[in-house]
């Protein structure tokens, strides 16, 4: 049965080169990067290297870079112990951010003022509530918004949240997971406190992720052991992800703009094709001027028993795309960044999200096939 992959930003697909070198590694370095042996040198050089690669893509110092096991792990420790440790006592932040930050935000309210900012209807923030925030109050804060968004796939407007955060001196943590590998993003012009990255959002493999920590912000470890990642996160570091992160990066770095070009394609054709086949069908989210993430459409049908099987029948058809929704008791709701932009809860939101390996064909079919559920 024809399979199609419309999910990349819940996953992606490792590329092949990254594999191969990831079970070369997996095969012939089994060092602990802690021995001081000839194969924990080698798999040390492995990471140091890694290291070197990531920072440099970045514009970073690799004094600043940091592996975890995942963006959700880095998004706590820099949350959990901003608040713990640099005397943060509010943190600014939107209904529209990632579980791993809202809930974590959620889980420290009794010990930090935790602020959520509106959007509107389009899941935009207002830099001037920004503003407002920021001018109102002297305590210590922290400003958490992402890079860009996976649901709906907006872009903050990172460069000038970034000002406001330095005119103010409030720190600003940006979860960065969907447009690592997919924008050029340099700390040495744009200036972050902390911003994370997960290598299985661009091709590489699950279970690895780094986070940028500005040289000024000093943080202790969430994880305490052996003093690993120079002591911000013991535990025995994944080689062979780290080298696949590090690889995985390279390549979305050098290909950035054929993949873009080919996904914006891509993206255009569905969009197209589905206006043809209903001109009811909304898209959530900023669509103008080349500002969104172009990897990601969040797809709104209109209210009707055809609507509601959707999912179902793609499912059925071989077309693997995420709901909006959030299955709780049984019954489907939208999802929180659908209910903070008053998306109507009757009709139905699909998200597709694109890669570089997907093609026009497949869109084809994914057309031909919605064209055949709504007749
Ligand atoms: C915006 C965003 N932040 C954080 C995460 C969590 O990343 P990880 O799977 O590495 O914990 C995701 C994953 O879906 C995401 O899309």
């Amino acid at each position: 049965m024809r399979r199609i992959y419309f999910d990349n930003a819940a996953t992606t697909p490792l590329l092949p080169e990254v594999a191969d070198h990831m079970s070369q590694l997996l095969k012939e370095e089994f060092g602990n990067p802690s021995s001081i042996h000839f194969f924990g040198r080698k798999a040390r050089t492995i990471i140091e290297d890694s290291r070197k690669k990531i920072a440099s893509h970045l514009g970073a110092s690799i004094a600043e870079i940091f592996f975890t096991s995942c963006a959700t792990e880095s998004n706590n420790l820099c949350l959990k112990n901003s608040v713990r440790h640099l005397g943060i006592k509010r943190i600014i932040s939107s209904p529209v951010e990632h579980h791993c930050v809202t809930h974590t935000l959620a889980s420290i309210k009794d010990e930090v003022e935790v602020v959520m900012m509106q959007v509107d209807e389009l899941g935009r923030i207002s830099l001037s509530e920004l503003e407002d925030l920021l001018k109102g109050s002297k305590d210590e804060t922290l400003v958490s918004l992402m890079y860009a968004n996976n649901e709906i796939g907006n872009l903050n407007p990172i460069e000038k949240i970034s000002s406001l955060c330095k005119e103010h001196k409030a720190l600003f943590h940006c979860d960065a997971v969907q447009a690592v590998g997919k924008f050029p993003i340099d700390v040495s012009k744009v200036r972050f406190s902390f911003l994370s990255g997960t290598a299985h959002k661009f091709h590489g493999p699950k279970g690895v992720s780094f986070v940028y920590i500005n040289g000024d912000n000093n943080i202790p470890p969430m994880i305490h052991g052996g003093a690993q990642e120079r002591n911000m996160r013991s535990g025995t570091e994944n080689v062979y992800g780290i080298a696949g992160m590090s690889l995985a990066l390279d390549k979305a770095v050098e290909e950035m703009q054929q993949r873009k070009t080919k996904i914006l394609k891509i993206r255009n054709i569905l969009k197209d094709g589905l206006l043809k086949i209903d001109p009811k069908i909304r898209f959530n989210g900023v669509q103008d001027d080349d500002n969104f993430l172009y990897t990601v459409l969040s797809v709104s049908f209109p209210k009707g028993p055809k609507s509601e099987l959707l999912h179902f029948n793609m499912d059925i058809a071989g077309i693997c795309i995420s709901s909006g929704s959030a299955c709780s008791s049984g019954v489907e709701n939208d999802s929180d960044v659908l209910t903070a932009i008053g998306h109507d809860p009757n009709r139905k939101t699909i998200r597709f999200s694109f890669s570089h390996f997907n093609s026009e064909d497949e869109v084809d079919y994914v057309l031909t096939k919605i064209h055949s559920f709504y007749s």
